[in-house]
C-alpha cells in the first residue's frame, strides 16, 4: 500500500472479529518492528505475541481494552540495554519502544490488519502476570485483529487539529 494511504488507513478498532490474523502477516509485522531504527541500534525492545486463550486470559486480567482482539503483542524493553543519554536525564527504553511499536501499527495497516494501542493497564502488574523478567519493562499493549462487522474508526478518528495549532516555523 502506498505509504499516504496507510498513515490515513490506520485507526484504532475496538471490536474484533475472531477471524485470527494469519501467520505471514504477524511475521510481516513484526519484520516491520525488527528495522526501527534504535539509539545507538540497541534493539533493546522485546515483544511477546499472545494468541493461546490463556495468554489472552492474562491480558483481560490487565486492561478492558483488548476488544476481542485475537493476537496480542506486547511492547517491552530491556532495561539493561538501554543508551543513557549525556546528563544520566533520560534513556533510550521508552522512546525505542515507542518507534518499534509505531512501525508495528503501520505495518499492521498495510498488512489490511486493523490495530489499537493500549496503555490503560498498570505495566507491573501485566508484567507480573506475564511472569516478565525483572529487567524488563512493558511500553504498551497492541490488540491485532479484523474489525467486527459495523465496527469502523470512532468519530473522533477524524478529529485533528490543523498543523497552525502544533506547528511553528521559528
Ligand atoms: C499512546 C496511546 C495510548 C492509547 N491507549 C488506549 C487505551 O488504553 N485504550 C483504548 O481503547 N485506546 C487507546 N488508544 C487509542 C486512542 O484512543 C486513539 O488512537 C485516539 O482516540 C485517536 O483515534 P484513532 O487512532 O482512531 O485515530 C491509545 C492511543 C495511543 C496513541
Amino acid at each position: 500500500m502506498e505509504f499516504k494511504e496507510v498513515v490515513k488507513n490506520r485507526y484504532s478498532c475496538k471490536k474484533y472479529s475472531e477471524k485470527q490474523v494469519e501467520a505471514e502477516k504477524i511475521t510481516a509485522i513484526l519484520e516491520a518492528g525488527r528495522l526501527a531504527p534504535t539509539a545507538k541500534n540497541l534493539q533493546e525492545q522485546r515483544i511477546y505475541v499472545l494468541q493461546s486463550a490463556d495468554a489472552l486470559a492474562k491480558i483481560d486480567q490487565a486492561t478492558p481494552c483488548r476488544y476481542g482482539a485475537p493476537t496480542v503483542l506486547v511492547v517491552a524493553f530491556d532495561k539493561n540495554e538501554v543508551f543513557t543519554y549525556p546528563g544520566g536525564k533520560r534513556d533510550s527504553g521508552a522512546e525505542d519502544a515507542t518507534i518499534v511499536a509505531t512501525h508495528l501499527i503501520l505495518a499492521a495497516a498495510d498488512e489490511g490488519v486493523d490495530s489499537c494501542w493500549i496503555n490503560y493497564f498498570d505495566p507491573d502488574k501485566l508484567a507480573g502476570i506475564l511472569g516478565l523478567p525483572e529487567n524488563e519493562e512493558i511500553l504498551m499493549v497492541l490488540d491485532l485483529g479484523y474489525a467486527a462487522d459495523g465496527a469502523g474508526p470512532l468519530p473522533n478518528h477524524e478529529s485533528r487539529k490543523p498543523l497552525s495549532e502544533t506547528v511553528k516555523y521559528l
